[in-house]
This record gives C-alpha cells, structure tokens and sequence, in this order.
C-alpha cells in the first residue's frame, strides 16, 4: 500500500514520450512566435536578439576586463587574447560574494558592489590605471538595441534589485563607475551567459552555434537567419538569439504537465507565474520540488516517521550539489543518511531511498524537458539550413549540467529521441562566459574602431 502511494505522487513526473514531442512542438511554437513581429508580443519565449553576428574567427585579440554575475559565482576576469596562428587566452579571476541583501536591495547598491569588487580585482591585479574595454556578463533577459545596451525586462532566479528593470544596466554600471570616480572603462559588450558559452565554446569548435546553460537558471540561445528575425532590420548574415526560454510555459500551455509541487515552488519564488519552464528545470528549483514532495510524504505519514521537521520546512536546503550527491551511483545507502542528516533530516534507510527516488523523478522529469525544448532549437537550425542531417555543436555550461550525474546523459538522450536526425555534439565549457565576454568584446571593439 505504501509503495502505491509513492508511485502515486511521483507518477505525474513520469513523462511519456508523446508528452516530451508536445512538448518540443509548443517550444516550437512559442520560438516562431518570438521572432515574428505580430506574434512577438504574445511570446513567453521572448527571443531577444544580442548583437552578436558571428562566432570568433581567431584573429581577435587583446587586453579585457569582464564581468560574470547572474550564476552561482560573480566573477572579474582579466582576459589577455592573444590572435593569430599562435593563438592563446589567458585568463585571471577572482570570485566575490553577492550578498543576499545586496541581490535583493537597491539598484544602486548593487551597481555600487560590483564597482567595489571591480576595483578590489584591479588593485589584486596591479591595474588599476588601465583604461580596459569591458564585456559584461549580464545574465538575465535584457533588451538591446546595440550590443552595448542592454534594458533589463525583469529579474529572474534569486535577484531582485529595485531600480533597475526597464533600465539599461549597461548605464547603471556606468553610472556606478562615475559615482566612485577612481577609474574609467570603456564598457563595449552586455552578452547573456548562454551567448558567452556558446563563444567560448566556439572559439574551440566553429561548428558551436547554441549555447545552453543548465544553472541555477535554464536559457538557450543560437545564431539565427537574419531573415527570420522580422524584429531587427536587414535579412543577411545571422544573429544570436538569446532565447530566454525560462519563461516558456507562462501563458499556461504546459500547465498540464506542471503539478501541484510545480506551483506550490512557483507560489513560494520571487517571481510567482514567471518563469514556469526554468521553475521545472533548472538548478535552483529542482531541490524546491523535491522538497515539496518531501513535505507531502512526510503528511501521508509515508516518511520521516510522519514528522516534518524544522529543517524540511527551510526552503532551499536542497541545493543542485546536495541532489547530485544524494543521486551519485557510488555513493552507499548510508552515506545518502548522512547527506540528509547534515541537511537536519533524521531518516531512516528507508526514508533514505525514498528520498533518492524523488530526487530521480524530479531530475529526470527536469533533464527530458530541458531535452525536449532543445530538440525544437536543433529541428529549427536544421530546416533553416534546409538539411537532411545537421551536425551541430552545442556549448554547454552549469552546475546542474556539470554535477549532477544523470542529468546531462538523460538530456543528450532526449535529444537524440526527438530529433534524429540531428547530429548534436555537446561541449563544456570549462572556463565560463567570460571568456566569450571577451572575445565578444574585441570583435565589437575591432567594429568600433573601423567605425571611427
Ligand atoms: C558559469 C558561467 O560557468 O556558469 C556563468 O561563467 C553562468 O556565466 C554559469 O551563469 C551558469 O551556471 P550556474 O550553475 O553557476 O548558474
Ligand atoms: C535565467 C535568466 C537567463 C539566463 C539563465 C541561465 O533564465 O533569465 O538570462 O541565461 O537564467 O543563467
């Protein structure tokens, strides 16, 4: 009786193959709708065009400062390209902390913090009379009408700042760099995480033209025909498209697969309705479900001796590391107790495999919809090329990709489920957008330059 109950609550995680094309097919959907202009409005998938026109070709080259904030770590970076057959990057970095009560306080503040920290890296640098181009990391959707302009629709994932949605954050750095009065930069690219991976990605691998990051947040982007994008002028060459994919989903059209636990995490974020798809896929909600789930076990007295306790009731105590440990193969029965007692979880060994079966469901469920919705991104680069076959790279970046460790086989598995007849070769990056910042600023600057 038991073990039905559980398969009861864990059932509706349980996808179906047809469920996952539906899936692709209304990614699809929202995907055209985005880059037309009559529909464009209608779109959760808002399909932002970046700017950015080509992948790096190896010529570029230089001294940049970047700037990576939006993930799990905010970064400065010093990146020295070096072009030419002998072609190098090098890069030096430093991670600083943002506060809780900076990411959810004024603009300002925030602005005034990443400033701060800008001037902390120069001085541990030794640079700080250079006058460097910067390329800005920004990863939250941003309007631009230039890639160095970039008005913040809204925030996403765990920051909320006052001030700043419907402003250019490009300015408000600026702005915040003024304010200081002790340096100057010269702030030429704002770029969203995915396009920095699929750059870095594709400084390596030219064949690189999506970048996916599997984070904290979920976002795609990849370069598209100018012709299909109806919103910027011109119909030659491509452009990159941030996709913003997060907000798939927010006009209710997967609201059949969403569950009660989808929206209980959902009610509980800071931004309740928004961002359904990323809410189900996405490093810092997956262990918000689970949790959930948790909690309405423990009330059908089916776990922790039907006591909720103190910790369970804490949100975010499951964190993506803590979920690909308690998922991790090698790891014993016991040593899964001892994850969840350090998480304040009393359990016994078989509320610890009841754990570890719910963070599958929600992990799985997680990865084939995060499948699904890039098996629509492959299908669209493969009509445009008007292919039989496509052979793609896909540069990836993220901690749920990077940790967990099912969550990037059962992806890979997806895609090649829902669109066969795409090659897909994915890619890690190993050394972060902001590399791709970087290389997106020297083209720019190199562009800049010819202009002047
Ligand atoms: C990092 C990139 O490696 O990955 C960031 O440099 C990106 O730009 C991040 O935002 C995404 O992963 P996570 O898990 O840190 O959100
Ligand atoms: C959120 C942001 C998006 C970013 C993604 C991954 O979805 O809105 O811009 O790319 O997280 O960090």
């Amino acid at each position: 009786a038991q073990r039905k109950q559980i398969d009861a609550v864990l059932a509706p995680f349980l996808l179906s193959l047809e469920t996952l094309r539906d899936v692709k097919n209304k990614m699809r959907t929202e995907l055209e709708y985005g880059l037309k202009r009559e529909t464009q409005d209608r779109a959760t998938v808002k399909m932002l065009p970046t700017y950015v026109c080509g992948t790096p070709d190896g010529t570029e080259n230089g001294k940049y400062l970047a700037l990576d904030l939006g993930g799990t770590n905010f970064r400065v970076l010093l990146v020295k390209i070096r072009g030419g057959r002998r072609r190098s990057v090098r890069m030096y970095n430093k991670i600083f902390a943002i506060p809780l009560e900076i990411m959810q306080g004024t603009g300002e503040e925030l602005f005034d913090h990443i400033v701060q920290c800008i001037a902390d890296f120069l001085e541990y640098m030794g640079i700080k009379g250079a006058r460097l181009p910067l390329g800005f990391t920004f990863s939250f959707p941003c309007r631009q009408a230039s890639i160095d302009k970039g008005t913040l629709v809204g925030w996403t994932k765990g920051f909320k700042a006052t001030d700043c949605e419907g402003e250019d954050v490009v300015d408000m750095l600026r702005e915040a760099i003024r304010r200081r009065n002790e340096f100057d930069l010269d702030i030429v690219a704002v770029v969203n995480d995915t396009v920095g991976t699929m750059m870095t990605c594709g400084y390596e691998d030219p064949n690189c033209e999506i970048g996916l990051i599997a984070g904290t947040g979920s976002n795609v982007c990849y370069m598209e025909d100018m012709k299909n994008i109806e919103i910027v002028e011109g119909n030659e060459g491509k452009m990159c498209i941030n996709t913003e994919w997060g907000g798939f989903g927010d006009n209710g059209c997967i609201d059949n697969i969403r569950t009660k636990y989808d929206k209980e995490v959902d009610e509980g974020s800071l931004n309740a309705g928004k961002q359904r798809y990323e809410k189900m896929t996405s490093g810092m909600y997956l262990g918000e479900i689970v949790r959930q789930i948790l909690i309405d076990l423990t009330k059908q007295g089916l776990l922790f001796r039907g006591q909720i306790s103190e910790s369970l009731r804490k949100r975010g105590i499951f964190e993506t590391k803590f979920l690909s440990q308690i998922e991790s193969d090698r790891l014993a029965l016991l040593q899964v107790r001892r994850i969840l007692q350090q998480l304040g979880l009393d359990s016994t060994c078989e509320d610890s495999i009841i754990v570890k079966e719910v963070c599958g469901a929600v992990s799985r469920r997680a990865a084939q919809l995060c499948g699904a919705g890039l098996a629509a991104i492959v299908e669209k680069k493969r009509e445009n090329r008007g292919v039989e076959h496509l052979q793609i790279t896909v540069g990836v970046d993220g901690t749920l990709y990077k940790l967990h460790p099912h969550f990037s086989r059962i992806l890979q598995e997806t895609v090649k489920e829902l669109a066969p007849r795409c090659d897909v070769t994915f890619m890690l990056s190993e050394d972060g957008s902001g590399k791709g910042a970087a290389l997106i600023t020297a083209v720019a600057k190199r562009f800049h330059n010819i202009g002047q």
